[in-house]
Formats: structure tokens, sequence, C-alpha cells
């Protein structure tokens, strides 16, 4: 059934980086969404929420978008389910396998509440993700037997300051969205002998270049994360945040007919006095920035109309099993097998 011209009305748990920017969106980018309250802990974003957003007398949100930090997700999420509202939460669920289980497992026993976790790289309608996507499923490469990430922060100056933020947990947040992207590019579920075992072994590197402080949370400012999936696919992903010269992302396609390379980067030139050089971009929000719009649309469609969603609660899952175990062999120095049940075995 549609509901026409029916408008959502959304909740929005937190207002940092990401927040500001969702609740302009909310509140004035979504046709079929109505902004009718937003909240964060906070001191001070009372003030911002009041200056910035349209105020409203109005209440009962029918969905939550939780933007909050990444520690906060799950008893958030699980909250809103037993309220009866539909989530759209942020990645990961968790840095916690246990806890996503739960959480994927109560979105599951609620099939009348949709719940999304937006992955960045499936939803970039205008960027190449998608076009490359359909090169693979049109057979134009080959067989793609493997995928590399590279994705670089640009360097911060405060880049050793511990924050809650999730910039300061490498493989459990930070490579989520990455990981995500080898699993959505690469055909991870055929040809498996254990349909619940996907991964069959992960192993991974890190530095701490740049931000030696960063060594006291066990945490890295470069790193690099080798997944071997069941069906012998290869996964490489290499994520940093000590790039000078602005926000990168680069993902390579190994197919056995040829390979592709996208690359989200501006292409705008500067021909000038210092050379050649292709403008940088600053961050993720800048890159991506359809991305935050066209999860949020496709969430009211689900909502409203009943229309499927791009990623699966599953796929949450799967990406959060290997970031944990990713960052137990960063910390441990070791490789980490699955189990036949699709579990990472850490001690
Ligand atoms: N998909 C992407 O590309 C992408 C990009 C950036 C961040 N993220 C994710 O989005 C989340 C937020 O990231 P950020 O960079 O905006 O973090 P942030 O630290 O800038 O903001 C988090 C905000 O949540 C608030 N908050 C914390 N607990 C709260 C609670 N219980 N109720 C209400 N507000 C609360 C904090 O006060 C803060 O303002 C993280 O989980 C991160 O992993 C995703």
């Amino acid at each position: 059934m549609s509901y026409g011209d029916r408008r959502i009305k959304f909740a929005l748990f937190g207002l940092g980086r990401l927040g500001v920017l969702r609740a302009r969106i909310l509140a004035f980018q979504q046709p079929r969404i109505q902004l009718v309250a937003v909240c964060d802990t906070q001191p001070g974003t009372y003030k911002w929420a009041a200056e910035n957003l349209l105020p409203t007398r109005e209440s009962g949100a029918e969905a939550v978008l939780i933007c909050t930090a990444t520690a906060t997700h799950a008893p958030l999420i699980l909250q809103a389910l037993n309220l009866n509202l539909h989530v759209m939460c942020e990645k990961p669920v968790s840095v916690d396998i246990a806890t996503t289980k739960e959480v994927v497992e109560k979105s599951a026993s609620r099939p009348d509440l949709k719940f999304l976790v937006p992955f960045t790289r499936r939803l970039l309608d205008d960027k190449s993700y998608r076009q490359a996507k359909a090169l693979i499923d049109n057979g134009d490469l080959g067989e793609i037997h493997a995928v590399e990430t590279t994705g670089i922060d640009q360097a911060d100056p405060n880049g050793s300051t511990p924050t809650t933020s999730s910039l300061y947990m490498e493989f459990t947040d930070s490579h989520t969205n990455s990981v995500d992207a080898g699993r959505y590019l690469l055909d991870v579920k055929s040809g498996l002998s254990s349909p619940k075992k996907q991964v069959n072994r992960v192993i991974a590197f890190g530095q701490t270049a740049v931000y030696q402080d960063l060594n006291k949370y066990g945490d890295a400012d470069n790193a690099w994360g080798l997944v071997e999936f069941a069906n012998g696919k290869i996964f490489k992903t290499y994520l940093g945040r000590t790039l000078t010269s602005g926000f990168e992302d680069t993902t390579r396609l190994c197919g056995t007919k040829g390979h592709s390379i996208i690359s989200a980067n501006s292409n705008v030139e500067i021909r000038d006095h210092l050379g050649i050089r292709t403008q940088s971009v600053p961050d993720v929000f800048i890159l991506f920035d359809a991305t935050f719009l066209t999860d949020l649309a496709e969430f009211a469609d689900a909502v409203l109309d009943d229309k499927p969603l791009t990623c699966q609660s599953e796929d949450a899952f799967e990406a959060g099993k290997i970031c944990a175990a990713l960052q137990y062999s960063f910390r441990k120095g070791v490789p980490v097998y699955f189990d036949d049940n699709g579990l990472p075995i850490m001690e």
C-alpha cells in the first residue's frame, strides 16, 4: 500500500558532526519526512537546534535516526524497537559481536518495523560504486576474485586527543563501511560448504605513524586488513587518518577479464603557477554527501510503501564480525580463523 503524500515523522538522536548534517536533510530536504524532534546530551545543542531547525510543537515520532556516539547505538536501537519505532542507525551497530547479534535478532523479530544501517558506498547513487556493481553484474570484468579499498582521512591536528568520537576505533568503527563495500562488490555467498561461514580467516596490521599517543588506546593511525572469504575471494582494506592533502577513497576491483578502479575523489583540476593538480576533498561528508540524502529517501519509501532496503541487517552483522576479528588480529598480532557457525575464534 502506498501512503501517497504522507510524511513519516522522524526523531533524530545525536547532533554531532554527522548529526547536524542529517538534521538539515531531515528538516529541509526530504519530501516524505517530517522532523519532529531532535536530542543530544551535549550542552549547547538545544541552542543550535533552536537557531537552525524549524521550531515545532508536534511529536508522535514514528521513526528514529540514531546518529550518536557508537557505544550508544545498540541500547538506543533496542529501546526504539520496543517503542514500536522504525529505526535507522549509523554504522556500526556495536563494536561487540554478541551485542550486534542481539540487535539483529531483535530487529528480525519485528518484521513490522523497518531497520536500516546505511552503508555509505552501497547507497551512492551519483558516484561510481553502483556503476561498478552494474559492471560486475553484467560480467564485463569477468569473475571478481579480489577487491582492495583505500580510505584515508585528512590529517587532524588534534588527532591524538582521545574523544568520544568514532574516529579513534580504527577497525571496529572506521573500517565497517570499507568491509561492507568489499562484501557488496565480491560474491561472498556462493560456493560455501557451510552457508553460515562466509569468512575463512583475517589478519590485520596497524601503525602509529604520526599520532603516537594512540598506542595508549591500542589504536592505529594507519591500518591494513586482509580478509580471505570461505569461497576464496580476497579483500584488502587500508584505512588511515594522516593524509595531508585531504580525504581519499579509492577501490580496485580485480576481475578475470579486467580490473576497475573506483575513485570517488574530486575531479576538479587546477592548472596554475604551481603546476597541474587535482583539488582535494576535506572529508567523507563532502565527498559522499549524496549518500546521506539517498539513504533517508530509501528508508522513507521502505516505511511508507514497503519498498526493499539496499542494506540488510545481516550485512551489518557480517561486517561487524569481520571488523571485530580484524581488531583482535591487530591487537594480538595473530590471524583470526572463523568457525563453521561463521563466528571468529577469539580467545
Ligand atoms: N556512514 C558514514 O560515512 C559515517 C560518517 C561519520 C560518522 N558515522 C557514524 O555516525 C555516528 C556519529 O558520528 P559523529 O562523527 O557525528 O560523532 P560525534 O561524536 O561528532 O557526535 C555524536 C553526538 O552524539 C551525542 N550523543 C552521545 N550519546 C547520546 C545520547 N545517548 N543521546 C543523544 N545524543 C547523544 C554526542 O553528544 C555528540 O554530539 C558514529 O557512530 C559514526 O560511526 C558514519
